[in-house]
């Protein structure tokens, strides 16, 4: 007999057509997020989840008793009780890899669009602001051979190093590990102390993952010691920031603005910060390319079918939870 499985939300049809040839497959028709008392109910009888922007709590798992397998759609993992599943002995896996270089590009854009004032600009043409050239006219600030800091030097954070190594930066990292010197030598990246780290970056990029070690871990103190010059870049967890001190940040002026793909409230923002000119706002869209949304879900699809076979699945979380 087949395994019966859930999808949380509707993904590549290349995908489901994989899943279908080996899995009853369910999936929820609307690309929304089920909350944990509908998702649970979905999980009823299933042993395997493909969890797509959904949060997998005790709540879901109290009701999934046949569940064998949380295949999280997503490199962070945060939006799953891991310890949970583990007490449960479910498996859990990410996707790792596949959105390394899609995650980085778009933190570059906004850094750039940050510096540049790109939207802004945009805005100013499209509302008949332009009236005539002025030299004075939008001046935004430099990025080339500028200090870009990276927190958290993980896949992501080195290929966003490996970015600012095309346009001549100078790059410094804080992470909780420091990397292998040949790498270091490779990308031209200098360990620093996390407080070095923020006072010396022109660019401070964040890529850590959600932890409680990382709540908040960009609050009003640290904020504080960047230079006023300064640039906060997001494409990580918007917890991992104190939304409330950057927003005060930004309209005190005490750093020259932030490009924010995540919030510490998604979706909803922060009531000010729509109002101010000098940060760029996208939907948590960092990994959203059609090439890498296709390999992400083919990636979870692979690593919810090697756990379903008894294998041990490629992007194992927990791996406590097969011994
Ligand atoms: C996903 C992400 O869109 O991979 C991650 O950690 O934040 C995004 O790529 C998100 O997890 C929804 O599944």
């Amino acid at each position: 007999m087949k395994p019966k499985i859930f999808v949380t939300r509707p993904i590549p049809s290349a995908v489901l057509d994989h899943l279908a040839a080996r899995c009853e497959l369910q999936v929820h028709p609307e690309d929304a997020a089920l909350k944990p008392g509908p998702l649970g109910e979905a999980c009823r009888e299933v042993e395997g989840l493909l969890a797509v922007g959904v949060r997998v709590n005790q709540e879901v798992l109290s009701q999934a008793s046949k569940l064998r397998v949380v295949a999280n759609c997503g490199v962070g993992y945060d939006n799953i009780d891991v310890a949970a599943c583990t007490a449960r002995r479910i498996v859990v896996t990410n996707t790792p890899g596949v959105l390394t270089d899609t995650t980085a590009d778009l933190a570059f854009a906004l850094l750039m669009a940050a510096a540049r004032r790109v939207v802004e600009c945009d805005r100013f043409v499209r509302e008949g602001r332009w009236k005539r050239w002025e030299f004075g006219m939008l001046w935004g600030a430099d990025v080339h051979h500028k200090t870009l800091g990276i927190y958290g030097f993980g896949r992501i954070g080195q290929a966003m190093a490996r970015r600012g190594m095309g346009f001549g930066m100078r790059i410094l990292y804080h992470s909780r590990r420091r990397a292998p010197e040949d790498l270091e030598r490779e990308i031209g990246a200098k360990f620093v102390d996390r407080e070095t780290l923020l006072r010396e970056s022109d660019f401070l990029s964040l890529h850590v993952p959600m932890t409680p070690e990382t709540h908040h871990a960009i609050g009003a103190r640290e904020i504080g010691l960047m230079k006023p010059t300064a640039f906060l870049i997001n494409t990580a967890r918007g917890k991992v920031v104190d939304e409330e001190a950057l927003v005060a940040a930004l309209e005190a002026k005490k750093i020259a603005g932030a490009g924010l793909d995540v919030f510490e409230h998604e979706p909803h923002l922060h009531p000010k910060l729509a109002g101010l000119t000098n940060v760029v706002l996208i939907p948590h869209v960092a990994s959203a390319t059609g090439e890498t949304r296709l390999k992400m879900a083919m990636l979870a699809a692979e690593n919810l079918l090697a756990a379903l076979d008894g294998q041990r699945p490629p992007n194992l979380v927990n791996p406590e939870a097969c011994s």
